[in-house]
């Protein structure tokens, strides 16, 4: 016992001890502040001293705050990449001054030695997941689908476009008609489905949006009525990440599905990295969160107020 509470006390006292720098992409969408709230709480609650940057959807910002936190001797780094490519060099800085890197939400086209694990969800899967939703809600009718992309060289984006290309294949009556990125926010996703609406006969020959988040949802939904047309009944809305403001859309009627994504990346990031700082135990590569699918059977006004003060 005595052993195990002195481990117990070495263990907090070492969280309490660091410092950990987080690069954070910026505030695109409702998600990703909640994202950041989460992971302040996450770090507070464990006593770390959280140096935070928000890099204003750029990577040469990222970058530059990477290098801040390693020249500062933080005693590790959270990023949450922006786009796939462009890594390698920074973090091989980082690793050769021996910070590990724990990469949040977002993947990185680099050796897998260069971070310690990622946290985050199997995006081929929510657009999987997504699809499948789709195949089912339109059964043998045919479907024209516009879909909103995500930031362009994302692995959210790249993924979610991928997994959702898979759920449909083989379905000859639903395609994708038009393909454009609305860049995670709420206004590109709306000036971007006007344009959808006006090159498809003012909505008319649309049947569904797909939108790599909701926060490109909610902005597809407001140039649908703006367009006379009913999102969620003329016009079928599936997304991405199970914000508060999605299940509202859903109580409205408006919207049709959505596939949660956890802002909570940072407990398990920070729980891996304890142990790891403990006694060097290696976390696996990738530690994967659920892809849950909700629709308006799900009792959408529960989970609205069940997400708001949790971050969001
Ligand atoms: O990387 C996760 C994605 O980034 C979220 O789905 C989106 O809302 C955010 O901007």
């Amino acid at each position: 016992l005595a052993a195990s509470i002195a481990t117990a006390l070495s263990s907090s006292a070492m969280a309490a001890d660091m410092t950990i720098g987080f690069s954070q992409i910026g505030s695109e969408s409702g998600w990703r502040a909640a994202e950041t709230s989460v992971t302040k709480q996450q770090a507070e609650k464990r006593g770390i001293t959280l140096k935070f940057a928000d890099a204003q959807q750029k990577q040469e910002n990222q970058i530059k705050a990477i290098r801040g936190f390693i020249a500062q001797g933080v005693d590790a780094i959270l990023v949450a990449p922006v786009v796939a490519t462009g890594w390698d060099d920074v973090l091989t800085e980082a690793k050769e001054a021996k910070i590990p890197v724990i990469l949040l939400d977002r993947g990185v086209d680099a050796s897998q030695d260069l971070y310690l694990t990622s946290v985050a969800s199997d995006q081929v899967k929510e657009g999987k997941v997504a699809g499948d939703w789709l195949v089912g809600a339109v059964k043998d009718k045919d479907c024209k689908v516009v879909e909103l992309q995500g930031t362009v060289g994302s692995t959210p984006a790249i993924n979610r476009k991928k997994g959702f290309e898979e759920a449909i294949a083989g379905h000859n009556n639903i395609s994708i008609v038009r393909s454009q990125t609305g860049d995670f926010t709420r206004s590109k996703g709306k000036e971007v489905m006007e344009g959808f609406l006006k090159a498809e006969n003012g909505g008319k020959g649309i049947c569904a949006v797909y939108a790599h988040n909701d926060d490109m949802a909610v902005g597809a939904i407001q140039a649908i009525k703006d367009a006379g047309l009913k999102p969620g009944t003329d016009i079928l809305v599936v997304s991405i990440d199970g914000v508060p403001d999605i299940f509202a859309a859903m109580v409205a009627g408006e919207a049709n599905a959505t596939v949660e994504l956890t802002p909570n990346m940072a407990g398990p990031a920070l729980d891996a990295l304890a142990a790891y700082k403990k006694d060097g135990t290696v976390p696996p590569k990738f530690i994967i969160t659920e892809s849950k699918l909700y629709t308006p059977a799900d009792n959408p006004q529960g989970e609205y107020d069940a997400r708001k003060g949790l971050g969001y």
